[in-house]
């Protein structure tokens, strides 16, 4: 079987910068409230009419351009997202028309934060196997237009962003996409949701009185599982590979919350050093955040060939995983 690798990445944020001030003037909270609870500072906003699929493509053509792959060559699109454009067809079904990459097939995945680690797992999975030669993952949320504006707990967190990575075969065993490891767990799906818009609450006036198409969460019950879910899935992750924590270079990390970075490197024992930050700048991007770091690290020159990089990535469902990759 062959091994993965990841031959390029990208990312894209909009322009519009909304920043902890900006939103002390629409809901009672404070810079300081914001930044030492979650290390937030700023998040990007989509331009009026800017689509989900819109941040999705520029990502993508980023990360292709960088992988010397054409769309036509892409065999997968597998995209991670909570706030697609619409609920029907998928987001990847408007990317891959987009983009042009006709010989695909696309769909959307809803794993929430870990949308675009499951995205890699499943196309790293195709690739091992043989079945297809290039993936795109992408992950992407437009999250200012699905949190409530008015609910102080939630509209501090998120921002909008895209990222993405295509993943290609290579016969060297000792590079690419070591493992992943993907959990969840619906018991705890209540702490993190939006109820309405499907099945359950249809959209009518009811349901939008009773904003249940907002993201609704308890944060503190969020908090708690995500330090524990996450550690345990690195733990899970190095002892798969007989690595120990000092020999990982760097941890690429979904930016849920600073403090819940800073706790489970902590426990791993690894230096904060190691994992690349951008919460400041963007805060909570669901499943942008991984492959939109990922990209950060990687154009900044950070991540060298035979690097170790841990991943880790939590979000609603619950869903959590890790993945281990040699640069
Ligand atoms: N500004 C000011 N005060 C606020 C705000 C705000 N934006 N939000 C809540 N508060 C108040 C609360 O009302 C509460 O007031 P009270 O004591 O009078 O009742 C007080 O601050 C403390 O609230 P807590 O919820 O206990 O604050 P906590 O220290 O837990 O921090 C936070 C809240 C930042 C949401 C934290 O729980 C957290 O980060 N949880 C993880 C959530 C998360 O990351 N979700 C993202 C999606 S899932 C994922 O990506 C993993």
């Amino acid at each position: 079987m062959a091994s993965t690798q990841i031959i390029g990445t990208g990312g894209y944020a909009p322009e519009k910068i909304i920043t902890n001030a900006d939103l002390e003037k629409i809901v009672n909270t404070s810079d300081a409230w914001i930044t030492e609870r979650t290390g937030i500072k700023e998040r990007r906003q989509a331009a009026e009419g800017e689509l989900t699929s819109d941040m999705a493509v520029k990502a993508a053509i980023r990360a292709l351009e960088m992988a010397k792959t054409r769309p036509e060559e892409v065999e997968m699109i597998a995209l991670g997202t909570i706030s697609p454009d619409m609920p029907m067809p998928s987001c990847a079904a408007f990317v891959q028309a987009k983009l042009g990459a006709n010989n695909a097939f696309a769909f959307d995945l809803s794993a929430a934060c870990a949308g675009s680690l499951y995205a890699m797992g499943i196309a790293d999975q195709y690739i091992q196997t043989g079945k297809i030669r290039r993936a795109l993952v992408i992950g992407v949320e437009l999250l200012t237009r699905i949190i409530d504006w008015e609910d102080r707990n939630t509209l501090v967190l998120f921002g909008d962003a895209a990222g993405a990575m295509v993943l290609a075969p290579t016969t060297d065993k000792q590079r690419g996409i070591l493992s992943t490891h993907l959990h969840s767990d619906g018991r705890a799906a209540e702490i993190l949701w939006i109820q309405g818009g499907g099945s359950k609450h249809p959209p009518d006036e009811q349901m939008l009185k009773q904003k249940l198409h907002k993201v609704s969460m308890n944060g503190r019950e969020v908090y708690k599982i995500a330090v524990r879910a996450l550690y345990e899935s690195v733990v899970e992750a190095l002892e798969a590979n007989g690595i120990t924590a000092s020999q990982v270079n760097h941890v690429i990390a979904h930016q849920a919350n600073l403090r819940i970075i800073e706790s489970v490197m902590q426990r791993l024992g690894i230096p904060l050093e190691k994992c690349w930050l951008n919460i400041s700048k963007y805060g909570n991007t669901s499943s942008a955040s991984l492959p939109m770091t990922l990209d950060e690290a990687n154009r900044a020159g950070r991540l060298k060939p035979g690097d170790l990089i841990v991943m880790m990535a939590i979000g609603a469902g619950i869903a959590w995983g890790s993945a281990v990759v040699r640069w």
